[in-house]
């Protein structure tokens, strides 16, 4: 039996950062373990051109710790009105590491996100071109589509019919939550890669409708059947180059979680490589742990690897996280696993 591992330092290809009293609450969180992290733009308003993204960048410093050696990756939210040349000069410069598609309405603050893909081609040409990688919610929002198949259904007619017009695009299909993504993926001959969340690695949709309704466990693309959750983790710990972490870690308010209208997000920076060591674990699969968080994603992206480390050690009492932080007047709930997690994370100086 494992009882301590020491990995190379991990990467998020997928996080959402906020700003204000939000952003300086839950950064220490996502800097205390994690070496970099694709910074998602759904701000209000949305963080659009390059000036914007600068900007918000510059937010996203001044809010982290003293002595902190955190990198945030930026992304440009892609709009029916992006400017191709304002994202490849950003691009060029490293001030933008890659381009976010939410199809108008699919998600939190996505309502200024692409309506039809034909509008946005042009800029996604470019993109294909210098190799700019462009990240996607993939699910559909026609109504009478039912949510919990608006992922297939997006495969199927959205994204399988771009990937054809444009092979040479790097796509990421963010946060995937089906066993029919995870067989798109594999079967994919390149240019495609996929991040995988945390949490949809521990949850299934009876934990969020089960015995009552439990909008913490309420985060979108919404968690599927446990068939799903199975095939997620048979991909996540395969060690597939293709599979990488992206942990979708997403605080809102609780007031705005707990309302008859509850929003979708879930905040799991706090615990999330102790989980993620814990499902590793639980599969007989620690030895591909490094491989999902550290490794993988830089790789699909073109980065380095990093080069700290970080350490995880088997306890027996179990570790203690906050049932929840506080974001200036507001609290925000972690992420509740609903195991005790005996993996204690520290980074190695
Ligand atoms: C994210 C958010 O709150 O910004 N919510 C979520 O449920 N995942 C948006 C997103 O990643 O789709
Ligand atoms: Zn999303
Ligand atoms: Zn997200």
């Amino acid at each position: 039996m494992t009882d301590e591992m020491i990995i190379r330092q991990p990467d998020d290809w997928h996080l959402h950062l906020r700003d204000g009293d939000m952003l300086a609450a839950v950064l220490p969180d996502t800097a205390r373990h994690f070496a970099r992290a694709i910074i998602m733009p759904n701000l209000v308003p949305p963080v659009v051109t390059a000036l914007d993204i600068a900007a918000y960048r510059d937010r996203i410093m001044a809010a982290l710790p003293r002595g902190s050696g955190f990198t945030p990756l930026m992304t440009a939210y892609l709009t029916e009105d992006s400017d191709a040349d304002d994202l490849a000069a950003g691009f060029a410069d490293g001030l933008i590491t890659a381009v976010k598609l939410y199809p108008a309405g699919a998600t939190t603050n996505s309502a200024s996100g692409v309506r039809s893909i034909a509008r946005v081609m042009p800029v996604l040409e470019v993109m294909a071109s210098i190799g700019m990688p462009l990240c996607i919610h993939g699910e559909v929002t026609s109504p009478e589509v039912d949510i919990f198949d608006r992922e297939k259904v997006f495969i199927e007619t959205v994204l399988d019919p771009l990937r054809r017009d444009l092979p040479e695009l790097k796509v990421i299909m963010e946060h995937i939550t089906t066993a029919d993504a995870a067989a798109y993926v594999s079967a994919a001959s390149g240019n495609l890669a996929a991040s995988i969340t945390t949490h949809h690695l521990m949850i299934n949709r009876n934990h969020i409708l089960a015995g009552g309704i439990r909008p913490h466990f309420y985060c979108l693309p919404v968690a599927k059947r446990e068939e799903h959750r199975l095939a997620l983790r048979k991909a996540a710990t395969s060690g597939d180059s293709r599979y990488f972490l992206g942990t979708d870690s997403a605080p809102h308010p609780d007031h705005a979680k707990l309302q008859a209208c509850g929003c979708a997000g879930i905040y799991t920076a706090p615990n999330t490589m102790s989980c993620l060591a814990h499902v590793f674990d639980e599969d007989n699969a620690l030895d591909q742990l490094e491989a999902f968080t550290s490794v993988n994603g830089a790789n699909f992206y073109g980065l380095p690897l990093n080069k700290g480390q970080l350490k995880l050690t088997r306890i027996q009492t179990p570790c203690r996280y906050l049932e929840a932080i506080t974001a200036g007047q507001e609290t925000v709930t972690v992420f509740d696993p609903g195991v005790d997690l005996h993996w204690h994370v520290e980074p190695l100086e």
